[in-house]
């Protein structure tokens, strides 16, 4: 399949998700094959006014790519301007916030607000479509009720936008993360399109892919809160579907994984910075194993490389020997 005029391989992309999906994150899980990775949603005002911690979000590295850059907003000025910064970024995909319901974004006419605002958002589509090259994709939510047609209509609309490919999680704004997600509607946006379509929500395993891309006949299965702490998931996705073994994951992987994203994280961001934020991070990736609560405590005050490497190494010693 190709978004516009770039391949994606496999059958997975990697949802956008703020404060997490960054390009250390990324790296871990382009490496277990996933085909196409998402940046955190960037806020195109930040970009106009040049915010240099909004700019660095875009930053990427040649072994992630394809990489699509989400950002959020309504103006259509703005976005076409944030646009163009994101593609001059190397960007491979730009991708359009139209499903964030949290009310600092709604508010502003941004994110899931776009839906119950076609003819705002046609505007702001072309003005955005006519300001970059690259392929342009957008994010969607079931709408603001639960027909669906809000889904429906901003599909149709992107389309006859020039937009290459659309990606859906069915739930309704409302609903934030809670309830279940409609996957009927997945189905019913691919028979309203012929542009790629991009399936998201509630997939936790392998068998949960297959059945969505079985149910729906998505193009595309795009997987976040999975992906937290188990980059794996992708390479489990990418088996199943393929009819290959599905690989375990081994704690011994879990280890290597924690000290891959540390130093990863120091590169990025520095190692003050990064051994702060891995006090909750690196809990993730020891989800479901034993002693994960005693490890979780173990990195409340981390300060250091060395220090969290001893914690991942002790950690990794605890589980050889349970
Ligand atoms: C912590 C978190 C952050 C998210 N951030 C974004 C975001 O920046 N942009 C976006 O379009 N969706 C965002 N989402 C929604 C996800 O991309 C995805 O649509 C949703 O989690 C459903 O997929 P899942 O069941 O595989 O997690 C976020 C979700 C979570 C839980």
């Amino acid at each position: 399949m190709r978004i516009g005029s770039v391949p994606i391989p496999g059958v997975t992309v990697l949802a956008p998700l703020a404060g997490i999906t960054n390009l250390p994150f990324r790296l871990l899980v382009k490496e277990q094959g996933c085909g196409l990775v998402c940046s955190e949603m960037i806020s195109a005002n930040g970009l106009h006014h040049g915010s240099p911690k909004t700019v660095r979000l875009m930053e990427s590295v040649p072994e992630e790519k394809p990489l699509s850059v989400q950002i959020f907003g309504a103006d259509p000025d703005i976005m076409a301007e944030a646009a163009r910064m994101v593609a001059a970024s190397g960007a491979d995909i730009l991708d359009i916030n139209f499903g964030c319901s949290v009310r600092k974004v709604v508010k502003t006419g941004a994110g899931a607000a776009l839906m119950r605002r076609p003819e705002e958002s046609e505007r702001m589509l072309r003005a955005v479509r006519a300001a970059i090259d690259i392929p342009l994709t957008i994010k969607i939510r079931s709408g603001w009720d639960a027909s669906g047609e809000g889904a429906l209509t901003i599909a149709r609309l992107a389309e006859e936008c020039g937009v290459d490919a659309v990606a859906v999680h069915p739930r309704t704004a409302a609903q934030g993360f809670g309830g279940s997600a409609d996957w009927t509607l997945i189905r019913r946006v691919k028979e309203a399109v012929s542009i790629p379509v991009i399936g998201n929500g509630d997939i936790e395993t392998p068998e949960d892919a297959l059945r969505m891309l079985e149910t729906t006949g998505c193009d595309r299965v795009m997987v976040g809160r999975a992906a937290i702490g188990y980059p794996w998931i992708f390479s489990r996705i990418e088996a199943a579907v393929a009819g290959r073994p599905v690989p375990e994951v081994t704690p011994a992987m879990r280890i290597a994984a924690m000290a891959r994203y540390l130093d990863d994280s120091i590169r990025a961001i520095g190692e003050d910075h990064a051994c702060r934020m891995m006090r909750s991070r690196l809990g993730w990736f020891a989800k479901g194993l034993p002693h994960a609560g005693r490890f979780r405590a173990s990195l409340h005050h981390l300060s250091s490389r060395a220090e969290a490497l001893e914690r991942i190494e002790g950690y990794g010693a605890l589980l050889s020997a349970s």
